[in-house]
C-alpha cells in the first residue's frame, strides 16, 4: 500500500537565510519527528520562492506562511 506524506516546503534562499530559515528548519525537523506527527510529513528545502521580504517562508497545503516561526508552523500542521 502506498504511503502518503504531506510536503512541507521551507525556503533556503539567501534572504530567508538572513531571516532565520535554518532555525525554522531545525524546529520543523523536531516537530515532524514528534510522536503524533511521525511519518506523516516530508520536509523539502527549496530555493527562493519570491517572498523574500517576508521570510522565513514555509509552504504547507498550498498555503504560504510568511514570517513563519514554531508557533505558526504548529498551528498550520494541526489544522491538517
Ligand atoms: S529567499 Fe526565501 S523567498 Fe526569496
Amino acid at each position: 500500500m502506498a504511503v502518503y506524506r504531506k510536503f512541507i516546503f521551507v525556503c533556503t534562499g539567501s534572504d530567508c537565510k538572513k531571516n532565520g530559515c535554518k532555525g525554522l528548519l531545525k524546529e520543523a525537523k523536531e516537530v515532524i519527528k514528534h510522536d503524533d506527527h511521525k511519518g506523516k510529513y516530508k520536509l523539502i528545502k527549496t530555493k527562493c520562492m519570491d517572498f523574500c521580504k517576508s521570510g522565513p517562508i514555509l509552504v504547507y497545503n498550498n498555503e504560504v506562511i510568511k514570517r513563519c516561526d514554531k508557533g505558526k508552523m504548529k498551528e498550520v500542521l494541526n489544522k491538517g
